[in-house]
C-alpha cells in the first residue's frame, strides 16, 4: 500500500518574523513527509501561526481556531486525522490557556521551540496534548535544518528573487505597551557565520534581495568570526560581499540604536537600500515618556536628519499609536505636527490597545474607543497624503526594479523599486528575479507602474 504524503497548511498572522518562521517550519516539517497545500481542507496538520501584539490580532486566531474545529469534526467523520498546532506569540503567552478555551488545539508551541516541531507533532499525532512554550537552552537556528527554498532556474522562475533572513529575535526596550519583550524570550543575535551561511544558500537558489529581520534588528550585536561582538553595519557590510546578493534591507529599528556606523552604511554601502522603518510612536515627550521609549521628538527629528544627511534620497517608513492611555487632544497634535515635520513615504498607524501583563495596561485614564477613532482617521488621512504626494513625485524617474511575481494582468510582472514601492510593468516572465530599469509612468496611493528600458 503506498502511502499518500502527508499535508500541511500553515496559516500566519503578524509580523514578518512570523512569516520566515512559517517558512523555516514548513521547511522542519518536509523532512517530515508533510508537503504544503493551499487547501486547509485536505492539511492533515494545521500550524496557526499568532500574533499577540494588540487585542483584534489575538480575537482574530480564536475565530480561526473556531473554524478549524469545524474542519477538524468533519475530517473526523470521514475517518481521517487532523492534528491542529498553535504557534508564535499567542502560543507563547497563552499557552495552556489555549487548549482549555480551544480544546481541539494538539499543539501549543513557542517561538523559542520550532527546531522541536517534528517530535512534537509526532507526539500530538499519537493523541497527547502537547504544550511546549520553554525557552530552550539550545540554539533554535543551529537546530532546524537547513534552509531548502525552492531553486529558481530559466524555465520554471518560481524561486523567490526577494527573502526574509531573521539575525536578531525578541527585545529589551520594554515599551509600556508592548508584549514582545514577554512573547519572544531574550533579546539575542544569531552568529554572523551562521546569517551569512544562510544568506549564501539562498542566494545559490536564485534571491537577490535580503531583508534581515529583528524585533529590534538595530540592536543586532552578533558575534562574528574574530570572536567580538559585531553591529548591524558590520554584518550588512560583510553580507554586501555576497556575490549574487543585489538588494539587503533591514527591519525594525528603534531610533536609540541607529548608531552612527549603521547611518554611515547608508551613505557606504552600496547594497543598502535608500528606506528605513523606524517606529517613533507618538509625537508627544509626555507620552513618549508614558511609552518608555527612551527619545523625545526633538530626538527622533535629530536622528532623521542625520540620516537624511547620509543617504538625502532615503524614504521613511513608520509606526503610531493613538489614544494612549491618557493622550490629550493636544498630544495628539504633537503626532500631526512630527509626522508633519518628517513627511513619511509610508506608515503604519494603530489605536492603542491594552495588553495583558504590559505596564500600560494597568494606567487606567483610557482614551474612550470614539476618540481614538477619530484621531486614527485623522492620522491615517494626513499618512496617505504623504504616501500619495511621495508616490506621485516619482513619476518619470527611472528605477531598478526587482521583479518577483506575475501581476494580476496577463503579461504584467511586479517587482519593488529601491524605495520598496510595489511597481507594475509588462514584461517577460523571464524577467522574474531580474533587476531592470524601469520609468515609472504613473502612480497610485500604494503602488507605481511604468515601462521596462531595453534591458
Ligand atoms: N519591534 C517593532 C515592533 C513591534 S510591533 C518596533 O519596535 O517597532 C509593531 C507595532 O505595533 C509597534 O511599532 C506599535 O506601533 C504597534 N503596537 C505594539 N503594541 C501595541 C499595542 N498594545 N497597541 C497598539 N499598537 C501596538
Ligand atoms: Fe516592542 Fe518595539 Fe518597543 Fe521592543 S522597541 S518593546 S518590540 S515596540
Ligand atoms: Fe506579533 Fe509576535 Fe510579531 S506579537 S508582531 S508575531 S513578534
Amino acid at each position: 500500500m503506498s502511502e499518500r504524503s502527508k499535508k500541511l497548511f500553515v496559516k500566519t498572522f503578524g509580523c514578518q518574523m512570523n512569516v520566515y518562521d512559517s517558512e523555516r517550519m514548513s521547511e522542519a516539517l518536509a523532512a517530515e513527509g508533510y508537503s504544503s497545500t493551499a487547501e486547509i481542507a485536505d492539511a492533515d496538520l494545521i500550524v496557526v501561526n499568532t500574533c499577540h501584539i494588540r487585542e483584534k490580532a489575538a480575537e482574530k486566531v480564536y475565530s480561526e481556531l473556531g473554524r478549524i474545529t469545524q474542519l477538524k469534526t468533519q475530517r473526523a467523520a470521514t475517518g481521517r486525522q487532523t492534528v491542529v498546532a498553535v504557534a508564535g506569540c499567542v502560543a507563547q503567552a497563552e499557552g495552556a490557556e489555549i487548549v482549555a478555551r480551544a480544546p481541539q488545539v494538539d499543539l501549543v508551541v513557542g517561538p523559542q521551540s520550532y527546531h522541536r516541531l517534528p517530535d512534537l507533532v509526532r507526539r500530538a499525532a499519537t493523541g497527547e496534548q502537547v504544550v511546549d512554550t520553554e525557552f530552550p537552552e539550545e540554539d533554535k537556528f543551529a537546530n532546524l535544518p537547513e534552509r531548502t527554498v525552492k531553486p529558481q532556474t530559466t524555465d520554471s522562475p518560481a524561486g523567490p528573487a526577494a527573502a526574509f533572513l531573521t539575525v536578531q529575535e525578541s527585545c529589551d526596550k520594554f515599551c509600556t505597551f508592548c508584549v514582545v519583550p514577554y512573547t519572544r524570550g531574550m533579546e539575542f543575535s544569531r552568529p554572523i557565520a551562521q546569517i551569512e551561511a544562510e544568506a549564501c544558500k539562498l542566494v545559490a537558489r536564485g534571491v537577490r534581495e535580503l531583508t534581515l529581520l529583528g524585533q529590534n534588528v538595530n540592536a543586532f550585536h552578533g558575534e562574528g568570526p574574530d570572536g567580538r561582538s559585531w553591529s548591524l553595519a558590520r554584518l550588512l557590510d560583510r553580507l554586501a560581499g555576497v556575490d549574487g546578493l543585489e538588494r539587503l534591507r533591514y527591519t525594525t529599528s528603534h531610533p536609540r540604536d541607529m548608531s552612527d556606523d549603521l547611518i554611515a552604511a547608508h551613505r557606504d554601502n552600496p547594497k543598502l537600500m535608500p528606506y528605513l522603518h523606524l517606529p517613533f510612536q507618538a509625537g508627544s515627550d509626555r507620552i513618549l515618556a508614558g511609552m518608555n521609549r527612551k527619545h523625545t521628538a526633538a530626538d527622533y527629528l535629530r536622528l532623521v536628519e542625520r540620516i537624511r544627511a547620509a543617504r538625502p534620497d532615503i524614504a521613511l517608513s513608520t509606526d503610531i499609536i493613538v489614544g494612549f492611555p491618557g493622550e490629550t487632544e493636544d498630544e495628539f497634535e504633537a503626532t500631526l505636527d512630527l509626522v508633519r515635520a518628517v513627511g513619511f513615504a509610508q506608515a503604519y498607524s494603530f489605536k492603542y490597545s491594552a495588553r495583558p501583563g504590559t505596564p500600560a495596561a494597568s494606567l487606567g485614564s483610557e482614551v474612550p474607543a470614539a476618540v481614538a477613532s477619530e484621531r486614527l482617521e485623522r492620522l491615517q488621512g494626513l499618512l496617505g497624503e504623504q504616501q500619495a504626494s511621495f508616490n506621485a513625485e516619482c513619476v518619470g524617474k527611472v528605477f531598478p526594479v526587482l521583479f518577483e511575481k506575475p501581476g494580476r494582468r496577463q503579461g504584467q510582472l511586479v517587482g519593488r523599486s529601491p524605495y520598496l514601492q510595489p511597481v507594475h510593468a509588462m514584461a517577460a516572465s523571464s524577467f522574474l528575479g531580474r533587476i531592470l530599469p524601469v520609468v515609472i509612468s504613473s502612480a497610485g496611493p500604494h503602488s507605481l507602474a511604468g515601462d521596462v528600458l531595453a534591458a
